[in-house]
């Protein structure tokens, strides 16, 4: 069986990483971090996330709160209020929990923050930032999944990664991580989508395959190559009740050198990669 990825376990290493940062923050400057979650609407998924995000906030010593507005509220209204919390100097970290309202325009929304409060790392600025090789904050998920590699002694150096999905939350943002121009970046990346022909044989090239397209147990055994790491992004509740990722773990283990597992993989790293940013965005206030 292959090395299990447990990213639990390193967002723990790393959440102690942060209290400490956290603490000699307060104690040196009298500043301690807050993070503002901003959440639309009564999406089941995402009201878990939020509660998580305030929760491991909590933990670390950091300040946070969570604003709620109706479903219906106007575009008018998110960006008002997206405008105090730029303007309100104890705020350190603005998250808009995503996915928006469909009357919403979410590139308008994330746009309208201040990029230095930007701890979801989304905004064109900090997007643009990541393109050009001198990242401020990097969105959450990229930076948890080089994280994992890094410290699971797989570095994406010179390797030939491949990533299915083009979201602008994770494949866009992580090809651009992956291929920087710096230390255990230099890979050479491949980016998979929906209009990819021949995604499989794409795949079979991959040293380092990261699945984030958002299909059940989509990437098979037959879809890797022998000896491969596999980063699963996904994650899906099955009728039975069961969380599954968007590699099909049965097929694709016995191939794999190393692999994620889904619940307790890619997911806890965002967390951990979220209180990093807001600790780096409180520090550099
Ligand atoms: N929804 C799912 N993942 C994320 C994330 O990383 N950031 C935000 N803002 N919303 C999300």
């Amino acid at each position: 069986m292959p090395e299990i990825i447990d990213g639990k376990k390193i967002a723990a290493s790393i959440k102690r990483e942060i209290a400490s940062g956290v603490e000699l923050l307060k104690r040196e400057k009298g500043v301690v971090p807050f993070l503002t979650v901003v959440l639309i609407g009564n999406d089941p998924a995402s009201e878990v996330y939020v509660k998580s995000k305030s929760k491991t906030a909590g933990k670390l010593g950091i300040q946070s709160e969570t604003i709620k507005l109706a479903e219906a509220v106007s575009e008018k209204d998110v960006l008002n209020l997206i405008d105090k919390l730029n303007e309100n100097p104890e705020v350190n970290g603005i998250l808009v929990q995503l996915p928006l309202p469909p009357h919403l325009n979410t590139e308008l929304i994330l746009e309208r923050l201040n990029p230095r409060k930007d701890v979801d790392g989304l905004h064109p600025t900090n997007l643009g930032l990541l393109a050009t090789g001198r990242p401020t904050f990097i969105p959450c998920t990229p930076f948890g999944i080089w994280e994992l590699l890094k410290r699971t002694n797989h570095s994406p150096e010179e390797k030939d990664v491949v990533i299915l999905g083009r979201s602008n939350l994770v494949g866009k943002p992580l090809s651009l991580l992956l291929s920087m121009k710096q230390k255990d970046c230099n890979a050479t990346v491949t980016l998979c989508h929906s209009r990819t022909s021949n995604l499989p044989q794409m795949a079979r090239q991959a040293d380092i395959l990261i699945s984030a397209m958002g299909q059940a147990e989509f990437v098979t055994g037959d879809m890797v190559k022998p000896g491969a790491v596999v980063i699963d992004v996904g994650i899906h509740r099955k009728e039975d009740g069961k969380l599954v990722g968007d590699v099909d773990f049965a097929s694709v283990a016995p191939v794999a050198l190393a692999i994620t597992p889904v619940p307790g993989g890619v997911g806890p790293m965002t967390i951990a990669m979220l209180m990093q940013n807001t600790f780096q965005a409180a520090k550099s206030t």
